[in-house]
């Protein structure tokens, strides 16, 4: 959405939030995922809560249709595509990202038409069903990154309303 701000006072990225060493891969295969792409949905996912708490977010909703996944580009040139993730009426779908690896090359994430420098260990947000997102292309490694998937209510009548004031409130 064109008009998208972030709400007041909230940081885009938490830097060093957690190493990457406290990673821990969730079982099951990965799913192959267009050109040089692949992830893998999980449910429960340790430190969910305390990623989006680093942001202010505390009252969360699960999000259906990819709860969290870890994401995987591992081919020169694989890119995540500009997009906006659908969400249940009534709702905001936000997404709480930690770097895990990164290339030598590419791989931050592009934030309504925005780059934004991310290295492993950080946290980022994405309002995915209020900004449009995407990622650089990579190249000379792989990306691996762990999002974490949640619901939030949209606002109706707290401070966040202006902030997304362009959307219609439910
Ligand atoms: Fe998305």
């Amino acid at each position: 959405m064109e008009n998208f701000q972030m709400p007041s006072g909230m940081h885009r990225v938490v830097k060093n939030w957690k190493s990457p060493k406290f990673f821990a891969m969730p079982a099951g295969a990965f799913v192959p995922n267009t050109f040089g792409r692949e992830y893998k949905s999980f449910r429960e996912a340790a430190f969910r809560e305390e990623a989006f708490a680093r942001f202010g977010l505390t009252e969360l909703f699960d999000e259906p249709s990819n709860p969290n996944f870890i994401g995987h580009h591992y081919l020169d040139g694989a890119f995540t595509h500009e997009h906006i993730d659908l969400t249940p009426k009534g709702f905001m779908h936000v997404r709480a990202n930690w770097m895990i690896q990164k290339p030598p090359v590419g791989g931050n994430p592009i934030l309504d038409g925005v780059t934004v420098e991310v290295s492993p260990g950080d946290l980022w947000i994405c309002f995915a069903s209020e900004e449009r997102h995407a990622s650089e292309p990579i190249a000379g490694g792989e990306r691996f990154i762990c999002s974490f998937g949640a619901l939030l209510k949209r606002p109706k009548d707290f401070s966040l309303q202006r902030c997304f004031s362009v959307l219609p409130c439910e």
